[in-house]
């Protein structure tokens, strides 16, 4: 077999075996396919999809493509939960600590920035010293022992999604179906994860823009889920708009505190009731989604959360003093307010655009290897369907460079659109 028959044959819209998709990702994993065959196989899936069979054998290629952990030793049951990305998307730093508070031991691999989507890597790392580079070991032992992870993908778990999620990122292959579905799902299921809950995005933030891809996606990862024995349970959330007001690595590293210490804006709150809820009880901790609620609220408003993210910060090796005082976390050399340049109803707050402009300013990466700055990064003010006067604060531009500064101010002010009859608000969540 050769990798260049198997890029021409999905170019040519053909079915890939199993045996194909398996040499292909055995390969791109050694290192014996090199970036420039992958990335052209990846744009060939995305413009000419896969069927669900390939699907399932592609995540099955991946999740095995190292070791499969297992953590039937260290928790009663795993469960993990992951979002298939958007902006302002920082709610496993906040429902991470919940739910282990509540008494579920939780452990969560997660991701870097990808396209205009924010990394919870990336915000973790904002905060001096923190690791995110467990082994497998570590990783169980800090379970076993705090009860709370929140890693990057070690290097031996799903290697083949750790290098086709980078190039993804970089070549315009993101926005694949099959694609996401297998990174998610080869991830969770190599992670060892018995029950997962996905909180799918949808939106002009997010990777599906409308509910019927969306609803696609979900589908297919359950259905993924159920060949390989997993529980899986899945959200269909909005993401036209940011998530809360906070883009950018520290600015969402400090609105999830404020949030752990029971304020924060309340759409970013009510999100991380939610699937803390449901996280509760797919673990048995909760009996049904209102008593899961109420632990969650409880967790929150009474610090144990806080306390919480506190441990997990200090287990691995971040400086708590920085998460304590969350005004010592990197600030950017330049703070720009922009007010509302007319009275209104907004109509719209464009969240992929606010991502842009957030990457543009440097708090995602261009190219493979970017260096992140954790400074930088945009705060919203307002929500769509809030009436705004004329000269109030609309969101403020932290920066590090002139240049980048009016570009993002331009693409945010681009991504508010105005009404002059009133707005219905966005819903946070969708029927699935
Ligand atoms: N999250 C992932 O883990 N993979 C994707 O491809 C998209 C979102």
């Amino acid at each position: 077999m050769r990798a260049v028959e198997i890029i021409i044959k999905k170019r040519d819209k053909g079915e890939l075996t199993r045996e194909e998709i398996e040499f292909f990702v055995r390969g791109f994993t050694r290192g014996e396919i090199p970036d420039y065959q992958v990335s052209a196989w990846a744009m060939a899936v995305l413009l000419n999809g896969m069927t669900p069979r390939e699907t399932t054998d592609l995540t099955l290629a991946m999740a095995h493509s190292g070791a499969v952990m297992d953590l039937s030793d260290v928790v009663k049951i795993a469960v993990d939960k992951h979002s298939t990305g958007g902006v302002g998307d920082k709610t496993s730093l906040v429902v991470l600590p919940v739910v282990a508070a509540c008494g579920l031991p939780v452990g969560k691999m997660s991701g870097r920035g990808l396209g205009f989507s924010g990394g919870t890597l990336d915000k973790m790392e904002s905060i001096p010293g923190y690791r995110c580079d467990l082994t497998t070991e570590e990783f169980k032992r800090q379970l076993k022992e705090t009860g709370i992870v929140l890693t990057g993908q070690s290097l031996d778990l799903a290697p083949a999604d750790g290098k086709l999620y980078a190039l993804r990122d970089v070549t315009g292959t993101v926005q694949s179906i099959p694609l996401i579905a297998s990174s998610v799902m080869s991830k969770k299921i190599a992670a060892g994860a018995q029950a997962i809950l996905l909180d799918v995005k949808v939106g002009l933030g997010a990777f599906m823009q409308t509910l019927d891809e969306s609803r696609e996606l979900a589908k297919l990862m359950v259905s993924i889920g159920e060949l390989a024995r997993r529980r899986v349970v899945t959200l269909l959330s909005d993401m036209n708009q940011p998530l809360g007001n906070a883009v950018g690595n520290a600015l969402e590293v400090r609105e999830a505190i404020e949030t752990l210490h029971g304020g924060g804006p309340p759409d970013f709150r009510e999100h991380c009731l939610t699937v803390s809820a449901h996280m509760l009880t797919l673990g048995g901790v909760a009996p049904h989604l209102a008593a899961g609620r109420a632990l969650a609220e409880r967790a929150l408003d009474e610090g144990p959360a806080w306390q919480k993210f506190r441990a997990l910060v200090a287990a691995q090796g971040g400086d708590a003093a920085y998460v304590d005082d969350p005004d010592r976390l990197p600030h950017a050399r330049s703070v720009e307010g922009v007010n509302a340049p007319r009275s209104g109803y907004l109509a719209q707050v464009h969240a992929r655009l606010v991502g842009e402009a957030s990457l543009a300013l440097g708090a995602g990466r261009i190219q493979k290897g970017d260096l992140v700055e954790h400074s930088v990064g945009i705060l919203v003010h307002h929500k769509v369907g809030d009436f705004v006067e004329k000269g109030q604060p609309l969101f403020t531009i932290h920066a590090n460079d002139p240049a980048r500064q009016a570009e993002a101010r331009k693409c945010v002010l681009k991504a508010h659109l105005w009404s002059d009859e009133p707005v219905a608000p966005l819903p946070i969540f969708y029927d699935n």
